[in-house]
Parts: structure tokens; sequence; C-alpha cells
């Protein structure tokens, strides 16, 4: 390691705070951090020189890959010929305006109008404030309570932590806030009760979420939040029929669905959004990640119809919402978001995820199912998991202090490839840049196959 590195390491202990990161371990050195110094597609290089294929796309956001001089040429133009104005009380760039009309394009049959952030987490809080003020427009202000589910993943601000449904985001945080739900995470494998087939188990989801609504009293419910595909609870695909069995149950007691397409949204499941793949009619959409492919932040709030005929009563009744973000419909971003949706139109990335997504998870359950350290291999479009069983059949998990995924996703780096160690339980994560090709492909299962193999000799003797 070069004298400058050893210097910027220690800078980086000495004053910056990590996001998800054990404090004390990274600030002894302990915990021994990475700097990536720079990317081109699916690879990064790091300052010892090595090379890593990126099998998470930073956080499953890189959609387009990395090095995509265009989307930096359309940052740089658009920030010289003007680099900020507010969009409050009707203002207006003409980037914002044309990435929102885009957007609609994108989204499934009834979205209305865009409103923009910085972040799925900021995202999400509007959701919650629109999904208020709905319900007091209509008069209902008691019909405030949120369901979420047990894994699914939301945001980490007060509200949209409280909507993530992973303990270590609650605790010491006095988390959930007050009217938030979790009700079953859709996982097949890990949650069904003994004996129950994939069927009876999307009506069990149904039936549990319908059994809180009666006992919160569906007056008081007024939405329900879901990823079409949960992600970071452990890439969890819904089970077949599982959407359209929760609508029917949310059109019963007039609730309102959210989906949250932080990470399905532009491509990743191989169709434009996730909505369109499973069938979902959401009222709000929530997208970020994707939108930019991360070349700047920007998160957009897709309003159906249905919630933007009420908001717009509400201006009429009350004058205009207070809820705004200094930077929201930030040009430079607009910006990037426009270059970065030429890219996954021009290049058909979406088919491009649905043909060689389809081509990694087969790929991936060639090798490892029915491997003695392996439960479950699943996934969807560019999405795929491993997820490590200490017995497959009892379905029992490993014990945790074994570390077994964090081993597995050590073992692959050292190989020259992340691939994550999902927060909850032993899983695998893997979310490429959907620029995928299948030669990377089979090198992703290859090195994986070597790292659990690795793993298996060392756990199992
Ligand atoms: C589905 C989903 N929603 C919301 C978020 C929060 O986004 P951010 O980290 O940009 O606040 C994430 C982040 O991973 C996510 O996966």
């Amino acid at each position: 390691m070069s004298q400058d590195f050893s210097q910027l390491f220690e800078q980086d202990r000495a004053h910056f705070m990590h996001p998800s990161t054990h404090a004390h371990d990274h600030a002894s050195g302990a915990l021994k951090g990475r700097i990536i110094t720079g990317a081109e597609g699916i690879r990064l290089r790091d300052h010892e020189g090595r090379e890593l294929i990126d099998a998470f796309a930073g956080l499953y956001c890189v959609n387009i890959g990395y090095g995509r001089t265009e989307v930096a040429e359309a940052i740089y133009k658009q920030a010289k010929e003007l680099a900020y104005y507010h969009t409050y009380v009707g203002h207006s760039t003409e980037a914002i305006i044309e990435l929102s009309s885009r957007i609609i394009d994108w989204a499934p049959e009834g979205m209305k109008k865009v409103y923009y952030g910085l972040s799925g987490s900021d995202a999400n809080e509007t959701q919650i404030k629109l999904v208020r003020y709905y319900n007091n427009i209509l008069g209902r202000p008691q019909k405030k309570k949120i369901i979420s589910r047990d894994r699914g993943y939301h945001g980490s601000g007060i509200m949209t932590g409280s909507l993530t449904g992973l303990a270590s985001f609650h605790q010491n945080f006095d988390l959930p806030a007050e009217g938030i739900k979790h009700t079953v995470c859709p996982h097949w494998y890990r949650k069904a009760p003994a004996g129950m087939d994939e069927t009876a188990f999307v009506q069990y989801c149904a039936n549990e979420l319908e059994k809180m609504i009666l006992a919160e009293g569906p007056d008081t419910v007024a939405a329900f939040i879901g990823e079409p595909l949960m992600g970071t609870g452990g890439i969890i695909v819904p089970p077949k029929g599982y959407w359209a069995a929760i609508q029917a149950v949310l059109n019963k007691y007039d609730v309102l669905l959210i989906a949250d397409e932080v990470v399905c949204a532009f491509g990743r499941l191989g169709s434009k959004m996730g909505s369109q793949r499973y069938g979902m009619k959401p009222d709000l959409i929530t997208t970020a990640k994707g939108l930019t492919s991360a070349y700047a932040p920007l998160s957009a709030v897709i309003v159906g119809e249905k919630v933007w005929s009420v908001i717009d009563q509400g201006s009429q009744k009350e004058g205009a919402m207070g809820h705004g973000w200094t930077y929201s419909g930030h040009p430079v971003c607009a910006a990037a978001a426009l270059a970065n949706l030429d890219i996954l139109e021009r290049e058909n990335l979406t088919e491009n995820a649905e043909v060689v997504g389809a081509y990694l998870n087969r790929a991936l359950r060639e090798a490892l199912e029915g491997h003695p350290l392996v439960g479950e291999v699943r996934g969807d479009g560019m999405l795929a998991a491993v997820e490590f069983m200490a017995d497959r059949e009892a379905r029992t998990p490993f014990d945790p202090s074994f570390k077994i995924g964090p081993q597995v996703s050590a073992a692959c780096l050292e190989r020259g490839m992340v691939a994550r160690a999902m927060p909850h339980g032993d899983i695998l994560g893997f979310a490429p840049p959907l620029v995928l090709t299948r030669e990377d492909a089979d090198l992703i299962v290859a090195i994986t196959k070597d790292a659990v193999d690795e793993v298996a000799g060392k756990v199992l003797g």
C-alpha cells in the first residue's frame, strides 16, 4: 500500500463516521476498510490496485454500470448552464419537466405526477405525508396507520426506519413509531408453517393481513407498503399470486398500496418496474437508485390519479401543501437521470436484465442447489440470493455466531468479487449492473461456488 493510502486510511478512521459500520472496530483499525479508486462497467478498482467484480452494483443502484462518460457529460453541461434553481411555487427547469414525463412512461398505468427528493428514505417519508394528507382531506383523520412487512426495507429515518422491518433499525432508536405495523414476510421457504404449500401460504399471508386490518380497525388503516420483490430483507421473490391476494384485501378495506420500487424500478427485474412484473396496481410508487444509476442522488415519488385528485381538491380547500425540500427536482440530478434513461432504453438493458438475469439465476441454481451448505437459491430478473442453512429439509438455520454469510462474502472478495452478505440471516445477495454479460455471469457463479466450497470445508469438515 502506498504512503498516501495509509494517510487516507488514518484520516478516514479519525473523522469519517460511516453508515452501517461497527464504530469501534473502524476507528481502531480492526475493521479493514477499502478505498475504491475507480470503476468501469461491472468492475471496481481498489486502493491495492485490485480489480473486483461488483456483483451488487454498489447498493443495487448502478444499473448502467460504472464509467459512463455520457452521464458525466450531461451532468457537466447542466451544471454549466444552470446548476440549480428551486421548484417551489411552480418554478421549473427543462430537465425536470422532461424527466417527469419520462418517468410516467416507465410507470404502470394510472400514474399521474412525480415529486422529487434525493433518497429512497426521503421519498418514503413523502409517501407517509401524502397518505396522511389524503385521509385528512377526505375527512378521515383516524385513517392513518401504515402496514409494512417483517424484513421489508423502506429506509432509515424515524418514520421510514419504522416501516423497515429489521430489528437492528429499531433497536436503540425507540422505533417503530406509533401507527406503523408489520405483517408476515412472504418468504415461503422460511416462514410457511410446516407442511403448507406455496398456494396455501399466499392465502395465509393475505389472511394474516386481513386479520391485522380487522384487529386494528379498518377505519384506522390507511396504507400498505411493500417492495415488489423484497430486497434487503433477503432478496425474497413473492410467491405466485401473492400480490393479487394482498391487493384483494387492500381493496376490500379501502387501503392504499405503496409500491416501494427503490430497488426494482428501471429494469432490474426485466420489466420497466416491479409493479408490471407482478401485476401490482399501486396508488403510489417510490423510486430512487436506478433512476440515475447513482450517478447523482435522486428519488421520485410517483403519485397515481386517485391520490392526485385528492391533492388537487386539498389545494382548492386549503392552499399549497406544506411539503418541500430545497433540492426537490434538482436540475443536475435530473440531467443525470435523463442520460441514464437514454442508456437504459437505447441499450435495451431491461431486456438484458431479463435474459442474462434468468441465465445467472439458472446457473446459480445448477451450481449450488443441493449443496450441503445451501438451503435455497432464488431470484428474479437481475437479483439473486443463496441462503445458507444447517439443515435444508428441516429448515434449520446456522447458529448466527458462525457468520456463514459474511464468511462466504469474504471468500468471494478474496477471489475478486463483491457479493453482499445480507443483513438478515445467512444470505449472499447478487444484484449486478444490468449490463452483465453471460461470460461475467459465469465468472460470478464460478467464484461463488468456489467460495461456498471453501467455507463448507471449514464448517462441515
Ligand atoms: C426498497 C428500498 N426502499 C428504500 C430504501 C432507502 O433508500 P436510501 O438508502 O436511498 O434512503 C432502500 C435502500 O436500500 C430500499 O432498498
